[in-house]
């Protein structure tokens, strides 16, 4: 049986979406370069906290395999990319791991087969980065296999917006690589949004975490404030909150966490800046942000000493 969806990183985002790609009755397999992962599923157990480890045996009995070997992908219809864009020790973007990944797509590249991208990066990247190296081999985006970049907009452990009923930003290098990737992505999930282009698909989903990443800094920025003048800003958010437009409560806290919130607008900094423009907000907040957890230790350190405690011998 020919496979109709190849996975290529089984992480967070690539494992929901081989599953989806089963429950939909498509022919899935999945790739991966950690062979502790690959052994995993392999034997039914899932690395991941939204999937369970009934929901890879489903899977498996679907069809799905998965394997290091990226032979794998030959011959499937559609190939997605799922590896991860974090940053390197010095905190600069760290595009080795998708360079990678689209290389060992590109010596399996057959015609007609639509790659798409879901690994967020910098707006550019499909057409300037991916594009060329998967033509490397001489078949053309667009005219011998489809090009295609779709933004994942999954949040680990949201039982209301899951993958099927988040709406799938969609996009290609030409209008028919779109129409494609559209196809595909309308067998798996309630809605899809197509793009403009790939640009405006890779913008949408940074600007879209920048959109969080400035607002836990302004929360944050106000949250140093009213504790310096008196002001109670847990007060103020509960008002604030009941306005019923116009605004969305960010809570305030050491900073900002996760995958991807103090991630993604690095990558736009950093692309932003090589192309001489400097993204002053970006900025800004991330000074905010870096400050936090010092402002939050030394809190804590106060009210431990306000309390008659000694913050050395304290457990918090
Ligand atoms: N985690 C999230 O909530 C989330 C949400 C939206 C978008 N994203 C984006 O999706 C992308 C993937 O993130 P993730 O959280 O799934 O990462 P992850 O680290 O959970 O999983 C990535 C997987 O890719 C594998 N991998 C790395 N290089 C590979 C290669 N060359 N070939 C094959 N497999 C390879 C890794 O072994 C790993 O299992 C990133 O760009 C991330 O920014 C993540």
């Amino acid at each position: 049986m020919c496979t109709e969806v190849a996975v290529v990183g089984l992480g967070y985002v690539g494992l929901p979406l081989a599953r989806r790609a089963c429950e939909a009755g498509l022919t899935a397999v999945g790739h991966d370069i950690d062979a502790e992962v690959v052994a995993g599923l392999e034997g039914g157990r899932s690395h991941i906290g939204d999937i369970h480890d009934g929901d890879v045996g489903a899977m498996r009995a679907a069809g799905f395999r998965a394997s290091t070997d990226p032979a794998v992908l030959a011959g499937a219809h559609t190939v997605v990319i799922c590896v991860p864009t974090g940053l390197t020790p010095a905190g600069e973007p760290d595009l080795e791991p998708l360079l990678a990944a689209v290389r060992t797509v590109a010596r399996h590249l057959e015609p007609g087969t639509l790659v798409c991208v879901e690994s967020t990066s910098h707006p550019g990247t499909t057409e300037e980065i991916v594009r060329p190296l998967l033509e490397a081999h001489g078949l053309r985006a667009g005219e011998d296999f489809h090009l295609a970049y779709s933004p994942e907009r999954i949040d680990p452990g949201n039982r209301r917006y899951t993958l099927r009923t988040t709406p799938k930003v969609v996009s290609g290098s030409t209008e028919l690589c779109a129409k494609h990737a559209a196809a595909f992505y309308e067998r798996l999930v309630d809605e899809v949004v197509v793009a403009a282009g790939t640009r405006e698909a890779e913008m949408a989903k940074i600007l879209e975490n920048a959109y969080r990443y400035v607002n836990i800094a302004l929360v944050n920025e106000a949250a140093v404030y009213c504790d310096r003048v008196g002001i109670d800003i847990w007060d103020v958010l509960r008002c604030a909150d009941t306005k019923p437009f116009g605004f969305s409560a960010f809570r305030p806290g050491p900073g900002v966490g996760g995958h991807c919130i103090p991630v993604d607008p690095r990558y736009l900094m950093a692309r932003a800046a090589e192309q001489g423009f400097t993204f002053h907000t970006l900025g800004a907040a991330r000074a905010v942000l870096d400050a936090m957890p010092d402002h939050v230790a030394g809190r804590a350190r106060d009210l431990l000493v306000a309390a008659g405690k000694d913050p050395a011998r304290a457990r918090v």
